[in-house]
């Protein structure tokens, strides 16, 4: 358990480097098992869910060496065909080694992903792609097996956009004959890095960004390093822990797009938002006005992971503010531990509605999940007192060093792990 000890209160201001994306990290770490190749990635970030990646790789038969933020994969010699239960459960991102698996063997036997509960996270979309490109799923209790005789291109028909059910039809199509175009893809900044490190080892795929990717033929090619781009959602809850303490910081390492629905609600609050090419500069006022109404909705609507950050930022802003999550139907886990600090927020269903409160009170709280354990430290940042966030390791697996940054912003923030 790692208690999270945040003093509130203080203003924060300097600058800190956004790191690597967890979101394109894990399908890209899944992708480097999909062709028989070497690969190696920079800018990798430290987390609890890249570390059981890199075990599932392992475990089928890669080599990998690790040093800092960079990782070297060799998927040559990849003997398993199987993922185990217990990595299987720790993220739910393990599900793309079913696409990747199919597309190098043909076979593979995994279980139901785990992940943040966030309500019902179902894998038909996942399991329908699949088939459409020939591969025949049995499903029997909470295990699945995959085979294929050969896999087909085909055409895929997403009724919404799902991000993992994209990027597993992607790398599952890199094994197939013949060309594959998935029509209702989504289009978040994740699924273009994983296209740029497939057709960095060699796939032909485009269309990236857009709802109609096509991929096709596979060449050989020599291996090349692949940086993996920043986070959008760890710039994102920088700049609204910002938004929450007040002051001005600059974040580096970004891609100000990639996050611009995030900036235009802190904007709409009071906050001025100087944009660079890599970086942004958010300067806060002590008090931000309420925004909405905010509605999250697949990429490029606001992104349901930064509900739950930019919620806390408003707990204190003068008015009521609105935020529907569209997403997931159980994201607001996170509202019954916020309401331990004085916030005052009403569920109607999927809408949330924020009555800003002038002061927040410290308090003790327990981290629901990634984004809502996140969401705590960023209101805890603006609460009287000392706030102390458990965590059984829900935060860790999406952040390298939090507490870090915002010490370095001047954040009164320590993490004691209590064993
Ligand atoms: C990815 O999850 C992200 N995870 C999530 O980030 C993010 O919240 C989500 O996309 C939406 O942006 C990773 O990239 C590892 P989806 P994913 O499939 O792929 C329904 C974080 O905090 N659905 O787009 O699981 C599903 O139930 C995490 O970093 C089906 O109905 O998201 C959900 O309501 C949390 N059937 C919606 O689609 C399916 O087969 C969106 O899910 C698949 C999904």
């Amino acid at each position: 358990m790692e208690l999270w000890h945040i003093r509130g209160g203080r203003r924060l201001s300097g600058s800190c480097r956004v790191q690597g994306s967890k979101n394109a990290t894990l399908p890209i770490l899944a992708a480097s098992l999909a062709l028989p190749r070497r690969s190696e990635l920079e800018g990798v970030p430290g987390l609890r869910d890249v570390d059981a990646a890199l075990e599932i790789l392992r475990l089928l038969g890669c080599r990998i060496c690790r040093e800092g933020d960079s990782v070297q994969i060799d998927s040559g010699g990849l003997s398993g065909r199987e993922v185990p239960r217990e990595l299987m459960l720790k993220m739910r991102s393990s599900v793309i080694f079913m696409g990747a698996l199919l597309a190098r063997c043909g076979e593979a036997r995994l279980s139901l992903p785990g992940g943040c509960r966030l309500g019902k996270r179902p894998i038909d979309l996942h399991l329908m792609a699949l088939r459409a490109l020939g591969a025949e799923i049995r499903e029997e209790g909470d295990r699945i097996e995959c085979r294929s005789r050969g896999l087909r291109g085909a055409q895929i028909r997403f009724p919404f956009p799902s991000v993992g059910a994209t990027e597993n039809a992607m790398l599952a199509a890199c094994g197939a004959q013949g060309e594959t175009r998935i029509f209702g893809a989504a289009r978040e900044p994740e699924i273009v890095a994983l296209q740029d490190y497939l057709c960095a080892l060699g796939a032909e795929v485009s269309g990236a960004g857009t709802d109609c990717i096509t991929v096709g033929a596979v060449r050989k090619t020599a291996s090349a390093p692949f940086r993996i781009p920043s986070d959008r959602i760890a710039a994102a809850t920088l700049a609204c822990a910002v938004g929450s303490a007040g002051g001005s910081a600059e974040l580096k390492n970004v891609d100000p797009a990639h996050f611009s629905t995030v900036l235009h609600f802190l904007n709409q609050a009071g906050c001025d938002i100087i944009t660079k090419q890599r970086a942004v500069t958010v300067c806060a006022p002590g008090r931000l006005r309420a925004v909405g109404p905010v509605v999250t909705a697949p990429y490029p609507g606001f992104p349901t992971d930064a509900q739950p950050v930019l919620m806390a930022a408003l707990l204190r802003a003068e008015g009521d503010s609105t935020i529907t999550e569209t997403i997931f139907e159980n994201r607001y886990r996170q509202v019954e531990e916020l309401r331990r600090l004085g916030a005052q927020i009403e569920l109607q269903g999927r809408r949330a509605l924020i009555h800003g409160v002038e002061r927040l009170h410290a308090g003790r709280l327990r981290a629901t999940d990634l984004r809502g354990g996140a969401s705590m430290v960023v209101a805890a940042l603006s609460a009287d007192g000392e706030t102390v966030v458990a965590d059984e390791g829900h935060i860790t697996r999406g952040y390298e060093n939090l507490d870090g940054a915002l010490a370095r912003l001047g954040a009164e923030i320590r993490v004691e792990n209590d064993g």
